[in-house]
């Protein structure tokens, strides 16, 4: 559906009253633009150089000084100096889409966008084009470069876009061009202590304005990482060969984002990513059903089964008919298998080129059990673990996806796992190995690649080791989800393990650019070797509302499961498929509580999470429907719950009766959280 009052131009009383928000105008002013409500305004300027930089103001004072654009290309002088504006154009978009799945049903895009063409004063006259899309909760912009004689190609050795922050402030953030990717803890530090950092990345300027900069639609080019100086971020694109990019005109860049809110939450809430996404390409992805899964996981983690064969092999035929009798006996769609196909004996890590995606091992009969499945309601999950030898993937990826949607495989579970830098490109058989890396270019392509061929097969896929998020689920919705950041498995085998503050940071960091499949429920709370998970029991429950993904697994074992039948029965009960989103309360890093309504049904879901410092939340109910009266199911920290030992499994069930208009009062524990399913009372017997 697309509700369309489009593209007429913006008023010229909207102008006018742009031009008056915007204060006053700078020398070299030569374009601005505002966000609907006019609080946002953004201006470019030209020195005289010549060379080009925008600025950002909200509410009248800055937010991003000047800001500088250009390009350093290999093949040609720098596209920075000299440039002149030849014309610039405006328009208005108010639009609502729909979501075929996600944290909200509608969303409206409503931006006034600017586009200026700037042109070199002299020699090569060589031309680019900046568009900027100006919404209520933040900026994008990107370079629109056309065809023409002097740029037939642009190899971009570095793109020289700035965010010079004007205030101070707190950021949290993780580098960049590390060996382990996106699986790094979160720094917190000031500004002036970031060094390369990963997008997004996140803001909290001292006088309270929250910040997050990233891209929108990553497509064809290197992901951008920032770097600082001062109080710049510079872009650093993700390195490649020649040159992190290579494009022949014409081409677009991804947009460069900048969510501004005044909480918290309203980075959580922005939908400005999505947004700067083109719409849907797939068309119908009805076939793709948001659900959750259980598998042949956390005991791999656990290493009390292998991936590999012999007789810790956890890809059984017996075994996985266990993970499909739990999940058809507690309602869950999906049983995932790793380690079902040929490649993992021996060092997998370092031979990636061993792995046979087009057939199951020998103790493994898939057609058997995908047919077993599918009497009892329940889909295989496939895994395709490529240990980065993406090329031999690619050759396989259309018999691997055949199979898979021979057998009812609708979701599949990729891997990338390998150093940065490390991913193996091949691109004849027998020629060289050429070294990419999971953000590069050629990466953003293989992604792509991989959507499409599933898409072909009506398959979903979830990414691991993956490229990072900017969105494009909006244009290939069978993106369901990824990792990108350090989930669950490091709280397996990782030493620290994951701590209170990681899950709270999450939501408004990595959580901004996308779905993740972070794989909660680990109710045992206890890693390999008794490694304790430094969460509560509850805690576990809550983070199926606050890290969103429309694939949610179940990851702890069926039997430890069984030892928490109460606590099971919220994993049981909780959607992944949402109406609505709301954030009730948050800091970064500190506590979250999000409400969602569950897509298509009268019932919401709250999930509440802490950091180590225990707190109560007043959380006002305003969110429910008027008039109706609600029984909250509520499963929270039990007096006493911490963190730590044997704290953490203590945790009540109580049931209330609340409306819209009354406050709930929720207690959190260090490392805790409380998790609240809301049935309507005249709904309540139909959904016990
Ligand atoms: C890393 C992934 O994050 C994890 O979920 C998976 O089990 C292993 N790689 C093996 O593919
Ligand atoms: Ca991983």
């Amino acid at each position: 559906m697309q509700r369309r009052n489009d593209a007429m131009r913006m008023p010229r009383i909207a102008l006018l009253l742009a031009l008056a928000l915007c204060g006053v105008a700078h020398a070299g002013q030569v374009a601005q633009v505002a966000s609907p409500d006019g609080r946002i305004a953004v201006q470019l300027d030209l020195d005289g150089d010549g060379r080009l930089a925008y600025r950002v103001q909200r509410d009248g004072k800055p937010v991003l000084a000047d800001s500088h654009l250009g390009f350093v290309l290999r093949n040609g002088r720098q596209l920075l100096r000299n440039l002149t504006l030849d014309k610039q154009a405006q328009r208005s978009v108010d639009q609502t889409w729909e979501q075929p799945w996600g944290e909200r049903r509608y969303v409206r895009e409503h931006y006034n966008e600017l586009r200026a063409t700037l042109v070199e004063k002299d020699q090569d006259h060589r031309r680019f084009d900046v568009v900027f899309r100006v919404f209520d909760d933040g900026v994008g912009f990107r370079y629109d470069v056309p065809a023409q004689p002097a740029l037939r190609e642009a190899q971009i050795v570095q793109e020289l876009t700035e965010f010079a922050v004007a205030r101070p402030a707190t950021a949290w953030w993780i580098p960049a061009l590390q060996w382990n990717r996106e699986e790094y803890l979160y720094h917190r530090t000031p500004l002036a202590e970031v060094g390369i950092a990963q997008t997004p990345l996140t803001l909290r300027t001292d006088d309270g304005l929250h910040l997050s900069l990233h891209e929108a639609a990553l497509v064809d080019y290197a992901g951008m990482n920032l770097m600082r100086e001062g109080n710049v971020l510079r872009a650093a694109l993700t390195p490649g060969s020649p040159t992190p990019v290579v494009r022949a005109t014409p081409f677009v860049t991804p947009w460069r984002t900048i969510a501004i809110a005044d909480t918290a939450g309203g980075l959580v809430e922005s939908n400005l990513i999505l947004n700067l996404n083109e719409p849907n390409k797939l068309g119908d992805v009805s076939w793709f059903t948001p659900a959750k899964y259980v598998g042949v996981w956390w005991s791999l983690h656990l290493d009390e089964q292998s991936w590999a064969t012999g007789p810790k092999h956890g890809a059984t035929t017996d075994n996985t008919k266990r993970y499909i009798d739990f999940a058809a006996a507690n309602g869950f769609r999906g049983v995932l298998v790793e380690g079902w196909n040929p490649g993992w004996d021996g060092d997998w890590f370092a031979n990636g080129w061993g792995f046979d995606f087009t057939r199951p091992t020998q103790d493994f009969d898939l057609v058997g059990l995908a047919t077993y499945g599918a009497g009892k309601g329940v889909h295989l999950i496939g895994h395709h673990e490529t240990g980065c030898a993406v090329s031999h993937y690619e050759r396989q990826l259309d018999a691997a996806f055949a199979l898979d949607a021979r057998n009812g495989i609708d979701v599949v579970k990729t891997g990338y796992v390998c150093d940065a830098g490390q991913i193996e490109r091949q691109d004849a058989v027998d020629g060289p190995v050429l070294r990419e890396w999971h953000e590069g270019q050629w990466m953003s392509n293989h992604n792509l690649r991989v959507l499409e061929a599933a898409a072909k097969r009506h398959i979903a896929i979830n990414s691991h080791e993956p490229i990072k998020d900017t969105g494009l689920r909006r244009t290939y919705p069978n993106w369901v989800s990824r990792e990108g950041a350090r989930g669950m498995e490091y709280n397996a085998w990782a030493n620290p393990p994951n701590p209170p503050e990681h899950e709270v940071t999450l939501v408004f960091t990595r959580m901004l650019a996308g779905p993740m499949d972070y794989t909660p429920g680990v109710l045992s709370l206890t890693g390999r070797g008794g490694q304790e998970i430094q969460s509560t029991l509850a805690r576990q429950l809550a983070l199926y509302v606050g890290l969103y993904s429309p694939i949610q697994m179940a990851a702890d074992l069926p039997e430890h499961s069984a030892q928490h039948r109460e606590a099971f029965q919220f994993i049981k009960d909780v959607a992944v498929d949402w109406d609505e989103s709301h954030v009730l309360a948050g800091e970064v890093g500190e506590y979250v509580a999000i409400a969602r309504k569950q897509r298509g049904a009268p019932l919401w879901f709250l999930g509440a999470m802490n950091d180590r410092t225990p707190r109560t939340l007043q959380l006002p109910l305003d969110f429910l429907d008027a008039g109706k009266r609600y029984r909250a199911e509520i499963y929270r920290d039990g007096a006493g719950a911490d963190w730590h030992g044997e704290a953490r499994f203590r945790f009540v069930r109580e049931e209330k009766t609340v409306a819209r208009g009354d406050v709930l009062s929720l207690w959190l524990a260090g490392g805790g959280g409380a998790a609240v399913r809301l049935v309507p009372l005249e709904d309540a017997r139909a959904a016990r």
